[in-house]
């Protein structure tokens, strides 16, 4: 059976993380895998998930099934992350939650969803899109579409391109958002920009993903939910996805959320009893241990506030980051304007290098990034600033 498959090239992100971890130069950096990493390199536990964690395992008492939805705690302090406590949809009962097995996950269970809804849906992703979206969504069953998104230029969202093509989606129909954060570019829309897009889904009958992993990690909680609560409020439908993986750093627990805000609560009850049923098709039950710690972090004040602490510093750190970034490369002379860089939000930046350039960095300079010139910028630190734009400087006077 096995004879017909041929070997796949490695993934374009991971396979990155690979290489760096078997470089053994003592210079090497890594600005490839969203990882958030702090001033020592280290992509550290925070402190509330330690806390609650302890306190989870003192008191856990059965390792058995907790649910096909997953922690209900989770899903309800989650739906109030994104949503927040007033919300319309939240008041009438039309959210329908289940816990995923990280964003990627939830990002499946939802394209399942869909192409069970409406097969033949068209979803359009926004070009660039984080690359794992088309594998996970076109194994779901939706076909796959693109809408202009990023000016390589001008390094900017390239809006005017970007609202002629939602305007031609057809009614049912899907757009892939970003909520924050952008992956890969950095760049965001504006409020104003949020509205206008959500006019024309209003008007075309375009049903929203929002794809919202890094909330928390451009201006605050609730400033980076301002997507998903206009468009919940002011749409029928939307699909929203989210990752605890980048703001509470659990990543390789696997934490996500698919959220999905119907027109009646009795759609809501359908919705929900067919996630479920999706989520049980695919791989039966989310694992519990980074949810259980989740939901004690988010009802528990202490955490609670502590985590935004957390959050807040790693915020800061970022911005901080492309502010001090762009300053390096500017004292070096560098042929390129990168002030760009300090403008653009959360984790990733596109250099905007040529391949072949970074590919010279990674195998000269051991300084690694994802083939696109995609760099996370929590990977450059007080140790390793001058280096990476020394670096970038002479390949990019070669
Ligand atoms: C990334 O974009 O680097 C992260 O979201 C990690 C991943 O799974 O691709």
């Amino acid at each position: 059976m096995f004879e017909s498959l041929q070997s796949l090239p490695a993934d374009a992100i991971l396979g990155i993380m690979t290489l760096f971890r078997a470089d053994e130069d003592p210079r090497k950096v890594d600005l490839s895998v969203g990882v958030y990493q702090d001033e020592a390199g280290r992509t550290p536990v925070l402190q509330c998930v330690k806390r609650a964690e302890r306190d989870m395992l003192a008191e856990q008492s059965t390792k058995t099934y907790v649910a096909i939805a997953g922690n209900a705690g989770f899903n309800r302090g989650s739906e109030q992350l994104l949503y927040g406590k007033g919300h319309p949809a939240l008041g009438d009962g039309r959210v329908a939650t289940v816990q995923a097995p990280g964003g990627s996950g939830a990002v499946s269970v939802a394209g399942h969803l869909m192409a069970r809804a409406r097969p033949g849906t068209k979803i359009y992703l926004s070009d660039p899109s984080w690359p794992n979206h088309l594998p996970l969504l076109r194994l779901a069953g939706l076909e796959l579409e693109q809408y202009p998104y990023y000016d390589y230029a001008l390094h900017r969202v390239d809006f005017d391109r970007m609202l002629a093509a939602l305007k031609k989606i057809s009614a049912g129909d899907s757009a892939l958002l970003h909520g924050c954060c952008h992956n890969p570019s950095g760049a965001d829309l504006t409020q104003e920009q949020w509205r206008a897009v959500t006019d024309v889904c209003e008007r075309r009958g375009i049903v929203p993903f929002i794809d919202i992993a890094y909330q928390g990690l451009s201006e605050g909680i609730e400033e980076d939910a301002y997507a998903v609560r206009l468009m919940t409020e002011r749409l029928p439908e939307v699909v929203v996805v989210s990752s605890c993986s980048k703001n509470l750093g659990l990543y390789r627990e696997r934490v996500g959320t698919v959220s999905i805000v119907s027109r009646t609560r009795q759609e809501r009850d359908v919705v929900q009893s067919n996630l479920a049923n999706v989520a049980r098709s695919i791989y039966s039950m989310p694992p519990d241990h980074g949810a259980a710690i989740v939901e004690r972090v988010l009802h528990t004040p202490a955490l609670r506030a502590l985590w935004e602490e957390e959050l807040a510093a790693m915020r800061a750190r970022l911005n901080g980051q492309r502010r001090l970034f762009v300053e390096q490369l500017a004292a070096r002379n560098v042929p390129m304007d990168f002030s760009f860089i300090a403008k653009e939000r959360g984790l990733f930046s596109f250099l905007g290098i040529t391949k072949a350039q970074v590919v010279r960095l990674r195998e000269q300079y051991h300084v690694y990034m994802v083939e696109s010139s995609r760099i996370n910028l929590a990977g450059i630190n007080k140790s390793n600033a001058a280096y990476v734009a020394d670096s970038i400087a002479v390949v990019l006077k070669m």
